[in-house]
């Protein structure tokens, strides 16, 4: 096999982060924008020791599963990996995936994956977005840090869109220093923030400030933030959002699930799995106390656990929003700060774990097993290192049931709620 030669293929599956798999003279080779029953030329870009990568530049036949990308920069921008895939198919693509990552890394048959749970419509849900500022503004193209030109986003909110739109104009016709700029949107609230990332000028920033003002009338704060230090130029620094009935501030440093259509049916599922013998709840990798509020009724008590400052002070003044008491935040690191709560004796029934892409330290998931709770629901948007994680709780936890949540349609990523009972 050579590079920068074409070779007649058919693509017989996709891989986790959705590329073709085609078989060539042995190899195996992923096919960017290949799908399952494609066939036809399939150009090779790279050769290394075990694998090839390459392109399909012409078809014989397509893939069943194929649909126009509603975006033309479907392929050059790095947001999307599937919007070539029809969504019925995207969705058994996540399904099937999160089965094999199971039982092939943690080892575990016969689990129960219940049926995905994927949106109406699969487009305009993300409530944030960041946009790159050179010479173009947009986002950066797949495996670059060069930026492709965009008009608008399918993946985002109209709201954000529109705004957008206008800074986009204002920054072409006026010199500001920005890198950056991120929008994000209280969906429920229409609350709009604004960050522009870059030098602070002070008159610069207050002329874009009034332009803000005058043309976008959802705007609730905008902030600019120079090396680490933030500037508040209108409003108090954060937004809120409302999800389930219950209201959360939302600063700019603060984690929020950026799709909050799908985030309701996430937490439902959560909510939906505690009961009256659930007295002593710990939330770790807590954040804005999202779950802790949202599972906190007055049976039961609440700590939850988060390392960044900030999402903690949004956590506890959402407790006081919301009138909810029984309920403590302790800011800091996961692994030490369980550790104490297990040495301070403290026996919960139930722990929530919500952490970031890298999963659990090893550390940690001792201290959950020494805390013995009776359940453990874990929420996990790698299903990689939620299996991996599996492989050690399930020496002691029964894995009840995983629930696939499509968060983040037309990409590849899925997140998965997961139940475990004491054996
Ligand atoms: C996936 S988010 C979950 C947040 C929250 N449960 C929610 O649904 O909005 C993961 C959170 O873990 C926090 N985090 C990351 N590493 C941590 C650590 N070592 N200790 C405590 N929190 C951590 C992040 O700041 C982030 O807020």
């Amino acid at each position: 096999m050579e590079e920068n030669k074409i070779y007649k293929g058919e693509i017989i599956r996709q891989e986790n982060m959705g590329l073709g798999i085609a078989i060539i003279n042995g190899m195996t080779v992923f096919v960017n924008n290949g799908l399952p029953g494609d066939m036809g030329d399939i150009m090779i870009t790279s050769i290394k020791k075990n694998y090839a990568i390459g392109k399909m530049i012409d078809f014989d036949k397509k893939s069943l599963d194929r649909v126009n990308p509603i975006c033309n920069n479907f392929n050059v921008c790095g947001g999307c990996d599937l919007m070539h895939q029809d969504y019925k198919s995207q969705l058994l693509f996540k399904q099937t995936k999160v089965i094999d990552i199971i039982k092939r890394i943690a080892k575990l048959d016969n689990i129960r994956v219940n049926n995905i749970i994927g949106m109406d419509d699969p487009y305009n849900y993300r409530n944030k977005v960041v946009y790159h500022v050179n010479n173009n503004i947009g986002f950066y193209k797949k495996e670059t840090n060069d930026i492709v030109d965009v008009e608008q986003c399918y993946l985002v909110d109209e709201l954000i869109n529109k705004s957008y739109l206008l800074i986009k104009k204002y920054l072409i016709n006026n010199k500001i220093n920005v890198s950056k700029i991120m929008f994000r949107l209280g969906v429920n609230t229409k609350e709009l923030m604004i960050v522009f990332y870059g030098k602070y000028n002070k008159k610069q920033y207050e002329l874009l400030n009034e332009y803000i003002i005058k043309n976008i009338k959802e705007i609730t704060t905008i902030l600019v933030e120079d090396n680490n230090k933030q500037y508040i130029l209108y409003g108090d620094g954060y937004i809120t959002e409302i999800i389930m009935g219950l209201s959360f501030k939302i600063s700019v440093d603060s984690f929020f699930q950026v799709n909050s259509k799908q985030v309701e049916k996430l937490y439902n599922i959560v909510k939906n799995n505690i009961d009256d013998k659930d007295k002593l709840i710990f939330d770790l990798y807590s954040g804005t106390g999202t779950i802790g509020l949202i599972v906190n009724n007055n049976i039961n008590k609440v700590i939850g656990i988060e390392i960044v400052e900030d999402a903690v002070n949004d956590a506890l003044e959402n407790a006081k929003i919301n009138n909810i008491d029984n309920i403590e935040f302790i800011n800091g690191d996961v692994n030490v700060k369980a550790l104490e709560l297990y040495k301070n004796n403290l026996k919960p029934d139930l722990i929530i774990i919500d952490p970031p892409r890298k999963g659990c330290d090893t550390k940690l998931l001792e201290t959950i097993i020494n805390l013995k709770p009776k359940k453990i629901i874990y929420i996990s948007c790698d299903p990689v290192t939620l299996a991996r994680d599996l492989k050690i709780l399930s020496d002691i936890y029964k894995v009840e049931e995983i629930t696939p949540v499509d968060m983040f349609p037309n990409t590849y990523h899925v997140e998965c709620v997961c139940k475990l009972v004491r054996k």
